[in-house]
């Protein structure tokens, strides 16, 4: 397992949407434990393959305490509800933001077997980690749901997340 560069906002992979996965395969497994890793060193709760440099429609999402699990070709199927959420990015450092996200989020996918799952969740960190990395594979950033420049913040140097970034 390697730990991948992550990339940052100004990067054009982290602006076009990403390719979807025709075949699951061990190419795209090693990928899956290359962005577990990555996700991890960054202490992030989720990762896109964009954002390490691989223009696929794949995420990876590591709950704290849980399992990380891997999504590939991700796409949001149901979502009602509104709520304001603190949000990050590994790929926007230094900064947080305030978004509205929905409460309920179903996502489609693929595992990394290549079976396909439904993820749903309601009005937590994982709902909104849904939404944040199927966003990214379609080249979309949290930065880009600010409804005015005073919801973004910058982070003292100094100062920790207070939860992870996605
Ligand atoms: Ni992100």
């Amino acid at each position: 397992m390697t730990v991948r560069p992550i990339r940052y906002l100004g990067d054009p992979v982290l602006r076009k949407p990403a390719r979807k996965i025709s075949r699951v395969d061990d190419s795209i497994r090693r990928l899956i434990e290359d962005m577990t890793e990555s996700m991890y060193a960054a202490h992030g709760v989720g990762i896109a393959a964009p954002q390490v440099g691989v223009p696929l429609r794949l995420v990876v999402i590591g709950m704290p305490d849980e399992e990380p699990f891997a999504l590939i070709n991700p796409e949001v199927i149901r979502r009602s509800g509104e709520r304001r959420v603190d949000e990050g990015c590994l790929s926007v450092p230094g900064y947080r933001g305030t978004v509205t996200r929905s409460v309920q989020v179903t996502v489609k996918a693929l595992d990394a077997n290549g079976k396909e799952v439904r993820v749903k969740a309601e009005d937590n960190l994982l709902a909104q980690a849904l939404e944040h990395e199927t966003d990214h594979v379609n080249g979309t950033l949290y930065v880009d749901h600010l409804d005015a420049r005073t919801d973004l913040v910058k982070l003292e140097p100094a100062q920790p997340a207070p939860e992870g970034d996605d």
